[in-house]
């Protein structure tokens, strides 16, 4: 059983595509066990709230050290006996601790192809304005596993995006999001099915 704690800094769309898509698609092995957020007005807060799913703030500016702040995301993972980590639009890198307890079991998903448009910085509109800037003719989201340095992990799925003439930051950003929609309760069900294969950087997914 994929019991997910979900890590999110704000809207959590991604966080509600999943917990539709286990719902209705009635996803066997998968469950939301809790939502964890760094920011107390995180708008997640509530849709969680409203799902009957429960939630943490930990909020990083109440710990004095990183590993006082890692230390108590633990504690709460353990609590709540998550073995999968799905971070959702979280603004906060994750902790080394963290990273070994769930190691190849922590995925994320960034709004843009990478390698391309991804680390420090290359979150929300910015990722947007630099594909526009770049001029490339397509985008997309790609979900990956999380390591140590940001976006960097193996890729696990992505799906691209066209970019239009008239496209601006904002357009970019809801039709990505659309797409992310698609391809982030996929990988979840991926894994709760235990199709996922990973070897080294390759990632492949069983057939059924
Ligand atoms: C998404 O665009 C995701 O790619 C990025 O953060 C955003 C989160 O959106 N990592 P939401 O909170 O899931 O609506």
């Amino acid at each position: 059983m994929l019991e997910i704690a979900v890590f999110a800094s704000g809207r959590g769309s991604n966080f509600e595509a999943i917990r539709n898509a286990i719902i209705e698609k009635a996803v066997p092995n998968a469950r939301i066990c809790v939502v964890i957020t760094n920011k107390e007005t995180a708008p997640i807060l509530g849709r969680a709230a409203e799902f009957g799913i429960p939630s943490a703030v930990i909020d990083r500016r109440r710990f004095d050290t990183h590993e006082a702040f890692d230390a108590n995301i633990l504690e709460v993972l353990t609590e709540f006996s998550a073995n999968f980590v799905v971070l959702a639009g979280y603004l906060k890198m994750i902790g080394r601790p963290i990273l070994e307890r769930y190691r190849n079991r922590i995925i994320n998903i960034h709004p843009a192809l990478l390698p391309s448009f991804g680390g420090r910085n290359m979150y929300g509109l910015n990722v947007h304005r630099a594909v526009l800037e770049a001029g490339v003719k397509v985008t997309g989201a790609t979900v990956h596993l999380v390591d140590e340095e940001y976006d960097h992990g193996p890729i696990v799925a992505q799906e691209t995006v066209r970019v239009a003439p008239d496209d601006t930051p904002e357009s970019l950003a809801s039709k990505v999001l659309e797409v992310e929609h698609e391809i982030y309760p996929r990988v979840v069900e991926w894994f709760a099915a235990d199709r996922v294969q990973i070897d080294g950087r390759r990632v492949t997914i069983r057939s059924k």
